[in-house]
């Protein structure tokens, strides 16, 4: 796979798939920018060469619709004021408008498309599509590693026609961060996997069962794992159509030599809410109609214990519901765990990473992915379409 560095920019169009499907507030600020920040570094660079950085991406999901509310000009403002130039905003993203966008644009500035997911041809791969948004490309650069787990049109079809192609610095270092710690990572090697459910991350868990020295597993799906093993969860979020599979689970890691962790007490609430009535309770003892939203104290130190000989950590959702103060101990507890780790760690997901951040350990985390999906497909040893585009 090419990269930016081995591509010719100077004097060029360069179409530049970027994530910024930010997170925005009701008065359309956006509350967290790190997917913006993360591209800066291949727009510099593009800048620097002489090219024109023509950027696309999407925002939410609006299904073909132009919904106010998603569109992209907030972050067009936003990149200015971070990158420094000049970043002329089109109101479309193909077709005679935002052509004479690019076509005004001089060395120096950057242009910003509108959302791609107006059109539903851009979710669909369509290929008349690919050929319009083609037209901004003499070079083409995949920078957006949080989507390139979607065969969409900027992602793939375009990539596809364009013969001058490769990756961005940011797609580039997540996927140097995720080889590292997954196919050829220092060992031991510990899963760290937390969340609601096990119907979403069971791939991910199976084929990192054949990668990993040890998987630890809180949050609630760690329910459903202890009432296949014949625990009474109480009112606990438990998915009742995957016992079977969470037995099996079980029974491979045993025969594969693998550690597992499983929560040995909570923090059991009446309702769930932040105002519950809480107790500590070992996983015999939750009350029925009680529900298990966080690890407890033994279980913390547990977890610690098999996080601190590892040299490579790689995690995957939060141990409670931790978004609730009441409930948020456990996942704070293992924020600094791993953050003081020896190890090469690494998170992916949105609440994992929202949760490293309300602990204060982000620059203790040797890295942040911005994928959530995208994150959770290579987890699942996925190839991903945006990157086999790419080419070789
Ligand atoms: C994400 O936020 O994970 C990416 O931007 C992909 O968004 P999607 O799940 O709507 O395709």
């Amino acid at each position: 796979m090419k990269t930016i560095y081995d591509l010719e920019l100077s004097g060029k169009r360069v179409l530049v798939r970027a994530d910024f499907n930010v997170p925005m507030d009701d008065g359309g600020n956006i509350t967290d920018d790190i997917r913006i920040r993360m591209v800066l570094p291949t727009l510099q660079h593009i800048l620097e060469q002489g090219g024109l950085p023509v950027i696309c991406s999407h925002m939410g999901r609006p299904k073909g619709q132009r919904v106010e509310a998603f569109s992209l000009r907030p972050v067009a403002e936003h990149l200015a004021a971070l990158i420094g130039k000049k970043v002329h905003f089109a109101t479309d993203c193909i077709g005679e408008e935002a052509e004479k966008v690019v076509a005004a644009m001089a060395t120096g500035e950057l242009v910003l498309l509108e959302n791609l997911r107006y059109y539903n041809e851009e979710t669909a791969n369509d290929p008349d599509f690919s050929k319009k948004l083609a037209r901004h490309a003499e070079v083409y650069i995949n920078d957006a590693f949080a989507c390139s787990h979607r065969a969409h049109a900027s992602v793939v079809g375009v990539a596809e026609l364009v013969k001058d192609k490769g990756a961005g610095m940011l797609l580039q270092t997540e996927m140097d961060y995720f080889h590292k710690s997954m196919d050829n990572p220092v060992r031991p090697l510990v899963a760290l996997v937390g969340g609601a459910k096990v119907s979403s991350k069971i791939g991910a868990l199976e084929n990192m069962l054949g990668k990993v020295d040890s998987m630890v597993i809180g949050g609630a799906m760690a329910n459903t794992f202890l009432k296949s093993m014949g625990v009474e969860v109480g009112a606990s979020k438990v998915e009742d159509d995957l016992l079977d599979t969470a037995r099996n689970f079980i029974a491979a890691a045993e025969k594969q030599g693998v550690k597992l962790y499983l929560p040995v007490d909570f923090v059991a609430a009446d309702s769930f809410s932040p105002h519950a009535v809480t107790k500590n309770v070992t996983y015999k003892d939750i009350p029925e109609n009680w529900m298990a939203l966080d690890i407890g104290p033994a279980t913390t130190i547990l977890f610690q214990e098999a996080l601190a000989d590892a040299r490579t950590i790689v995690w995957n959702g939060p141990m409670g519901a931790f978004e609730m103060d009441a409930f948020a101990r456990g996942t704070m507890a293992i924020c600094q765990a791993v953050a003081s780790s020896h190890a090469l760690s690494i998170t992916g997901g949105g609440d994992s990473n929202a949760a490293v951040k309300k602990s204060g350990e982000s620059r203790n985390i040797s890295y942040m992915s911005t994928g959530g999906g995208a994150f959770l497909h290579l987890m699942e040893g996925k190839e991903l379409p945006g990157v086999i585009a790419l080419g070789d």
